[in-house]
């Protein structure tokens, strides 16, 4: 234990490394400015096992050395390394499928057309994670429009996780999570990864084309102007306190041409008196304004 450690300050007793309460809530405090994300007490034990991993790997032997080591000038790198493990990346392919369905019936038809036409597309999946919420939402396109690619369509797919956006960009997934893409656009869309053996494949040239990856922290500045015609923000304000969550949702709004979509996560819920949005569907909103 590290000389001074009382044990009645220990947030987790029985622990590897000594993790105080002090230590907690510089951790919360840091993890709540850098990225939004509220750590509430009850996740003690989440934040030591994640962090504990940090520690060993960098080679420290307490958390007090680990708070000095994320506020000190030389912790940028691990301060983004302690952000990565605490945020839960879980997605998958076509992931509350509802939405593309919305998408496929309702969204897209007009905006492929206008592409047809030569109009502009822009799509932005906002905590997109490894990548396959913007590849569901290409591949619903290239359902549709075979030659989507070739025309002003553009897919930004943003988080603050740059290992995750390096899965994104190499867009290569084991063929056991790929259960839900259907079957004709698997084969036509997507090729056998380079040695592989046939166990994962990879997006083909046209999503590569179709979607750009970029590190964003939602909290912070974003360069884009818009405006896009639809935003997926799916199951990452779950993890924002009420405040976050509205000035992301009015920023979003910002971005979004009139008439756009907005597609949140199924336990997120935005308060319509406060935004200019409509709710269309399940956790499907339309911005105010025609088309
Ligand atoms: C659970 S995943 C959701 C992935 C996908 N949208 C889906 O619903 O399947 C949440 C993602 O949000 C990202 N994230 C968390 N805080 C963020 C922030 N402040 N800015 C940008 N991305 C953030 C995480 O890195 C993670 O990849």
């Amino acid at each position: 234990m590290a000389t001074g450690t009382n044990p009645r300050d220990l947030a987790v007793p029985d622990g590897e490394f000594p993790f105080t309460w002090q230590d907690f809530r510089q951790i919360a405090e840091l993890v709540h400015s850098e990225a939004g994300i509220v750590l509430t007490e009850a996740k003690v034990n989440l934040v030591y096992s994640r962090l504990a991993k940090r520690l060993r790997t960098i080679g420290l032997r307490s958390f007090r050395d680990y708070c000095s080591l994320i506020q000190g000038t030389d912790g940028v790198d691990e301060r983004q390394a302690m952000i990565a493990a605490m945020t839960t990346n879980v997605t998958r392919f076509f992931r509350e499928s509802h939405h593309f369905d919305y998408l496929r019936n309702e969204v897209l038809p007009d905006l492929l057309e206008n592409a047809r036409r030569g109009g502009k597309v822009r799509i932005w999946s906002a905590g997109c994670s490894s990548g396959e919420e913007a590849y569901s939402i290409a591949l619903t396109m290239l359902g549709l429009d075979p030659q989507v690619a070739q025309r002003d369509v553009l897919i930004l797919a943003s988080d603050i996780d740059p290992e995750m956006l390096k899965r994104g960009s190499r867009g290569i997934y084991p063929v056991s999570q790929l259960g839900d893409v259907p079957q004709e656009l698997r084969r036509k869309w997507m090729k056998i990864a380079p040695g592989s053996g046939g166990s994962e494949l990879e997006v083909g040239d046209e999503m590569h084309e179709m979607v750009r990856f970029r590190e964003l922290n939602l909290l912070r500045e974003w360069p884009m102007k818009g405006p896009f015609d639809i935003i997926f923000c799916r199951n990452v304000m779950i993890y924002f306190d009420d405040e976050t969550q509205n000035t992301v949702w009015k920023r979003f709004a910002g971005l979004l041409r009139p008439g756009g979509t907005l597609c949140i996560g199924h336990s997120e819920r935005i308060v319509l008196g406060n935004h200019p949005y409509d709710l269309v569907g399940q956790t499907i909103y339309r911005k105010h304004g025609a088309k």
